[in-house]
């Protein structure tokens, strides 16, 4: 029974039967690590987007690091990047010592604007990193036209597809995905790169485990590597997630449809942007503008969300003036405008698979009354 009291959560993972009888196996096998549950998963994720091979990691941001040094990026390069973005698509290109150039974005779909990242490459620049942004694809294509290695983070996109019907993820680049508990689909933490090139994979595989080639010896390691493996009680659980992928995007997409009727009319908020020329969003979180009128801040909007029992967060703030951001490489306001006035505005509702329609008229309701006083 809803009450106006009830707090309807930021997100909620969908597990049932299936997750807890794939775990179970695990556990009941004693082989929680370095077992078949690994492989599976890869193989099954890679099989579902249409992607040669799948190396499974331990985070998107292992992902991340390791995707990047895959294409070589290496100390003292450059990456074009986008500064709206989660912290870690930035962070992991500081962990190889190269710089993370952004670029802005576009101020519809929020992704890295490719015009902008084109005018950004220097003589040293070794990469791009376009994020899928809330789910929807990047202009993949227009990157690839650049002639530069390409790593993207598709963290927040699984089941997104290009316009030409490709899965994001899927054009052979290799692509970078999160299973965080608020993601598509979870293991608690982890994550999965996908990638065309098998030797691409091989790296990676190795990198992962220590530097460890596949038929070495136990402490045997031909080059540096990380502790970035997914466990297989982790895998087992990413195996029932994937088996019910379909319906958790189409529960997403309900709720992003049912939040469309509810907020229409609401004067000047701004709405996650309606797929465009073919592209198909992979549907993640559900993200609004407030009014630019300056009558109320984000943060008074999630406040005065936070006493009608409604959670939200800001998301995303813009990387280039988080302190290490402006600390390390001197960013200040006004440099990337599109996004500065993005991030300033966004937040994040209720967004998840079992969010009841009541519950998303209750978030609008909210909204309505804070922003129209009606
Ligand atoms: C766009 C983006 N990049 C990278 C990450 C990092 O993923 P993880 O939290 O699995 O390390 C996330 C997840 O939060 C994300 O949303």
């Amino acid at each position: 029974m809803t009450t106006d009291t009830e707090l309807i959560p930021l997100a909620r993972p969908v597990l049932g039967a299936q997750e807890e009888d794939g775990v179970l196996a695990v556990l009941r096998s004693g082989q929680l690590s370095l077992g078949p549950r690994v492989p599976a998963f890869e193989e099954a994720f890679a099989a579902r987007l249409g992607a040669p091979h799948a190396s499974a990691v331990s985070s998107g941001t292992a992902g991340l690091h390791l995707a990047l040094r895959a294409v070589g990026v290496k100390d003292g390069d450059e990456v074009v990047t986008s500064p709206f973005s989660f912290v870690a698509s930035a962070n992991t290109i500081a962990y190889e010592r190269a710089k993370p150039v952004f670029a802005d974005i576009d101020p519809v779909t929020l992704n890295l604007d490719p015009q902008a990242a084109q005018a950004a490459v220097t003589s040293r620049t070794s990469a791009i990193l376009p994020v899928h942004i809330f789910g929807y694809p990047a202009d993949v294509p227009a990157f690839e036209r650049m002639g530069l290695p390409l790593v993207e983070d598709a963290c927040e996109a699984l089941g997104a597809l290009h316009a030409d019907g490709v899965a994001v993820g899927a054009r052979g680049h290799p692509a970078v995905f999160g299973f965080y508990a608020n993601k598509q689909i979870t293991t608690g933490e982890g994550g999965m790169v996908t990638v065309g090139e098998a030797e691409l994979k091989a790296r990676m595989d190795s990198e992962r485990n220590q530097g460890r080639a596949p038929d070495m010896g136990w402490l045997d390691h031909d080059r540096l590597g990380f502790n970035y493996r997914l466990s297989d009680i982790a895998a087992a659980l990413g195996l029932a997630q994937l088996d019910r992928l379909d319906e958790m995007l189409a529960a997403r997409a309900q709720a992003a449809g049912y939040y469309r009727e509810a907020l229409a009319g609401i004067e000047g908020l701004g709405l996650p942007c309606e797929d465009r020329d073919g592209d198909r969003r992979g549907w993640f979180v559900f993200v609004v503008q407030v009014p630019r009128d300056g009558r109320l801040t984000r943060d008074d909007v999630i406040r005065a969300l936070r006493e009608h029992g409604v959670q939200s967060k800001p998301y995303l703030p813009a990387i280039h003036l988080m302190s290490f951001y402006r600390e390390t490489y001197g960013h200040r306001e006004g440099e990337f405008p599109v996004c500065e006035d993005v991030a300033a505005r966004s937040l994040a509702l209720p967004f998840f698979p079992g969010l009841r329609q009541d519950q998303i008229e209750r978030v609008a309701q909210a909204l309505r009354q804070i922003l129209q006083g009606t």
